[in-house]
């Protein structure tokens, strides 16, 4: 049932963004921390400091209230069917932890994290991406930098709600990652329960108040990608359409296996997802169908081009759906949120 209600919110949420798209020149909302912003000709224009949509009643608001409306009838729905507890409360369902995870570097992992946080985050499910990395890409790519406390607190026993940070994009809030993290390697492989130090700290009661929560890691499978897979339900294994990309997909899915018998039983594979696809070639052809060939349905169906786009906005701090709403990476990854959510 809850699965159903999100995907329906979800739909309704592309329907939005394809309808809102059709309403002409992008205007822009509740992106705070947008310095610039495209224009419809591709120029960058310089944004305002605004946090409301453009236009209030728009035809964005209305259909956002729609949504809105749609979750409204959904919880009717889940009372009368008895799945929700008496005094009107939703049940508490467990945040849906997901590590992404590729020990190849620049494979879109983060890109993956950030762009499907935020789809989830703007269909109103309230989302956390805890920044593992510590190149910091998740928390540059939304604008913000860890300003004294970050992830290395997180694994050193700070409550996780003292550490969150709020994004500019509304739901979603972040865990930000700073270089230091970089000891976290060493001292985690050096600790007893090392890998169990992420787990504990996004428990059930510190993650209650998310839906969603994205674990961005870094490339390598070391102590932290570790931790993430022993902390998550689900792994996305974010793979570039490029020849090298099989190498060592076997050997992760070996080594994704060994936490889950190890350490971690509830983790289970949420789908392969071929990125930076360019679909003129023919070696992005060759490679999906190789991939698809070897792993079968725990291929996403949906696969994410390659995009200017997808690869501009991190430098504006935002999402794909704030910076340019109507690009190809924009509509990807909200086919690729819906296609998670109904693997979950
Ligand atoms: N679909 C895409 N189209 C074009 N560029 C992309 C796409 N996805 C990611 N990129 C760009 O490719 C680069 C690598 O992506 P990203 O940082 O998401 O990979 P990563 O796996 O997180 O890298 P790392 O292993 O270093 O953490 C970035 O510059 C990003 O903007
Ligand atoms: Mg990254």
């Amino acid at each position: 049932m809850e699965q159903d209600e999100r995907r329906a919110r979800l739909e309704e949420a592309a329907q939005l963004f394809e309808r809102a798209a059709e309403d002409g020149p992008a205007q822009m909302h509740c992106f705070r921390s947008a310095a610039h912003f495209s224009s419809e000709d591709g120029a960058p224009r310089r944004a305002h400091a605004c946090v409301r949509p453009a236009t209030r009643g728009s035809r964005r608001d209305r259909l956002l209230q729609q949504a809105r409306d749609h979750r409204e009838r959904a919880s009717a729905g889940a009372r009368a069917a008895g799945s929700v507890r008496a005094g009107g409360y939703r049940e508490r369902v467990p945040a849906r932890i997901y590590a992404i995870a590729n020990q190849k570097g620049g494979v879109g992992k983060t890109t993956t994290a950030v762009n499907l946080a935020a789809c989830l985050a703007e269909a109103g499910e309230r989302c956390l991406i805890v920044d593992l990395d510590p190149q910091a890409n998740a928390t540059s790519g939304l604008g913000l930098r860890a300003n004294g406390h970050s992830t290395l607190d997180l694994l050193d026993g700070t409550p996780l709600g003292e550490l969150v940070t709020a994004s500019s994009v509304a739901n979603l809030d972040l865990v930000p990652a700073k270089a230091e993290l970089a000891a976290a390697t060493v001292h985690l492989s050096a600790l007893e329960d090392g890998e169990r130090y992420l787990a504990d700290a996004l428990r059930e009661e510190a993650t209650a108040p998310y839906a969603f929560v994205f674990l961005d890691c870094p490339p390598s499978f070391g102590p932290l990608t570790v931790n993430a897979l022993a902390a998550a339900d689900r792994v996305v294994v974010p793979v570039q359409a490029e020849y090298y990309a099989l190498e060592g997909l076997s050997q992760l899915l070996g080594s994704i296996d060994l936490v889950k018998r190890r350490l971690n039983p509830r983790l289970g594979v949420a789908g392969i997802l071929l990125t930076m696809v360019d679909g003129r070639t023919r070696l992005a052809e060759d490679v999906e169908h190789e991939l698809r060939s070897h792993f079968g349905g725990l291929v996403f169906t949906q696969t994410v081009p390659r995009s200017v786009r997808l690869a501009e906005a991190p430098s504006h701090g935002l999402p794909v759906i704030a910076y340019d709403r109507r690009s190809a990476g924009a509509e990807a990854y909200w086919k690729v949120a819906m296609e998670l959510v109904d693997r979950t």
